[in-house]
């Protein structure tokens, strides 16, 4: 097995990710990184593999202690913050995950996503004409935050008045999944979460006492096989839809449109409809994914990745990115190309059992945002060169300036 060193903080591979993963995925399917102590999985099919494979999870303290599985111990200063994943899906294994996946499903319904569409239009046309309005605006704090936010609020009815603050708490949360987290930003998240579970402890109460038809009430009273929720487990249930209801899907936008102002002619195919808005966003999904890396604990003795052995213990990371330009799946993979017919084979809403649950609703939010930005703006075009974020797992810009010549 290749043995490669590749330093994911950097800003040089942060800016342009795709040569050095390319070169990755190219040299091997399996590349262990000795510093980061990873073995990261290059290859579409691999990738695929890995996420349906039983043997590979998020979490093995069901299984083992931290010391069998060489894991560093939860440190106790965050407490807050394990406190909140402690019951997110995207931390458990089965049996727990099968339940708590069951009764989430139970409440989010494909009826109730579905009866979303209609919100997610009108609040795309409302939020343009303000910065259409305006001329200039930046495209994730003007539009895509504002907007991602509010219909998961609405889906799980948060009220509108703390938009800002939960996207505060969820950015300071969402720096732990980083490598190299700071004790800094360890420090902010931790505070963040324990503000994010008090007023989501208080929205359960509130919706106890006076329920109401949303999903929070929903989770509250959900049953499924005779067992219902804790309170512990809804509050990691609704911080996890919301946070990982709006970074993801605000993150698509950003890079999707930073890359389609880049390339005109990929503009103008959805803008003169020759691409639907739909088929697009799978293209873009594709091409710059939000989330580029997801990792696994390796739960078994014997598992082989790609003919490579892989011990028990061992901490498996799949990369999107990789994945996703891998030539054998998708021709000419480094091209944005919204007409891509097999585009949606990618793997940016993950697959196995922790595939993506909200896939259909940033299906939604995706296609009407394209459509709307594509009608109404056709001229729209770069007003500042944007920049990226530090982060890599979490994909994203920190502005994209737009302006509607
Ligand atoms: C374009 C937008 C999105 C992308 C690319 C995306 C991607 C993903 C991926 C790759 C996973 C699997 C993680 C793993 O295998 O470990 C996942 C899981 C998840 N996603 Fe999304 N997601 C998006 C939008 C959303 C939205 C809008 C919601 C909420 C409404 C959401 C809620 C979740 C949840 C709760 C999980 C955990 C599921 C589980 O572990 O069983 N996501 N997402």
């Amino acid at each position: 097995m290749l043995a490669v060193e590749f330093d994911p903080a950097d800003p040089a591979f942060i800016a342009e990710p795709y040569a050095h993963l390319d070169a990755l995925r190219e040299a091997a399917p399996v590349v262990y990184d000795e510093r980061l102590d990873r073995y990261f999985v290059t290859r579409h099919v691999d990738v695929r593999g890995c996420l349906r494979d039983r043997r590979l999870g998020r979490q093995f303290r069901q299984l083992g202690t931290e010391d069998e599985f060489n894991a560093e111990p939860l440190d106790p200063r965050w407490q807050a913050f394990w406190d909140v994943e402690r019951w997110s899906l995207l931390f458990l294994e089965p049996p727990d995950h099968t339940r708590i996946r069951k009764l989430v499903a139970s409440a989010f319904t494909p009826r109730a996503v579905e009866g979303m569409r209609h919100s997610a239009e009108s609040l795309a046309n409302e939020l343009l004409d303000d910065c259409l309005a305006r001329g200039r605006f930046d495209l994730l704090y003007d539009f895509a935050q504002p907007y991602s936010i509010a219909l998961i609020c609405e889906l799980l009815g948060v009220p509108a008045e703390r938009h800002r603050d939960l996207l505060d708490w969820s950015h300071r949360h969402v720096k732990m999944y980083e490598f190299d987290t700071t004790e800094e930003q360890a420090r902010s998240a931790a505070a963040a979460a324990a503000e994010f579970r008090q007023y989501v402890v208080e929205l359960i109460e509130e919706r106890r006492r006076v329920p109401r038809d949303d999903l929070v009430t929903a989770l509250a009273r959900a049953r499924v096989d005779g067992t219902s929720l804790s309170d512990d487990e809804i509050v990691s249930t609704v911080v996890v839809l919301l946070n990982a209801g709006h970074e993801a899907t605000v993150n698509t936008l950003g890079n999707g449109v930073a890359g389609l102002m880049r390339h005109r002619d990929e503009w103008r195919r959805l803008v003169d409809g020759e691409v639907p808005a739909a088929a697009a966003s799978e293209e873009l999904i594709r091409w710059d994914p939000p989330l580029q890396l997801f990792e696994r604990w390796v739960l078994e003795h014997g598992v082989e990745i790609a003919g490579s052995p892989v011990p028990r213990g061992a901490v498996v990371a799949m990369l999107f990115g990789a994945a996703n330009r891998d030539p054998r799946v998708f021709a000419d993979p480094a091209r944005l190309d919204l007409g891509r017919t097999n585009a949606a084979a990618h793997v940016g809403f993950g697959g196995g059992i922790h595939v993506c649950i909200g896939a259909p609703l940033a299906r939604i939010e995706l296609e009407a945002s394209l459509r709307a930005l594509g009608e109404r703006a056709p001229r729209l075009e770069l007003a500042a060169e944007p920049v990226r974020t530090d982060a890599f797992v979490i994909r994203g810009y920190r502005s994209v300036e737009l302006a509607a010549a």
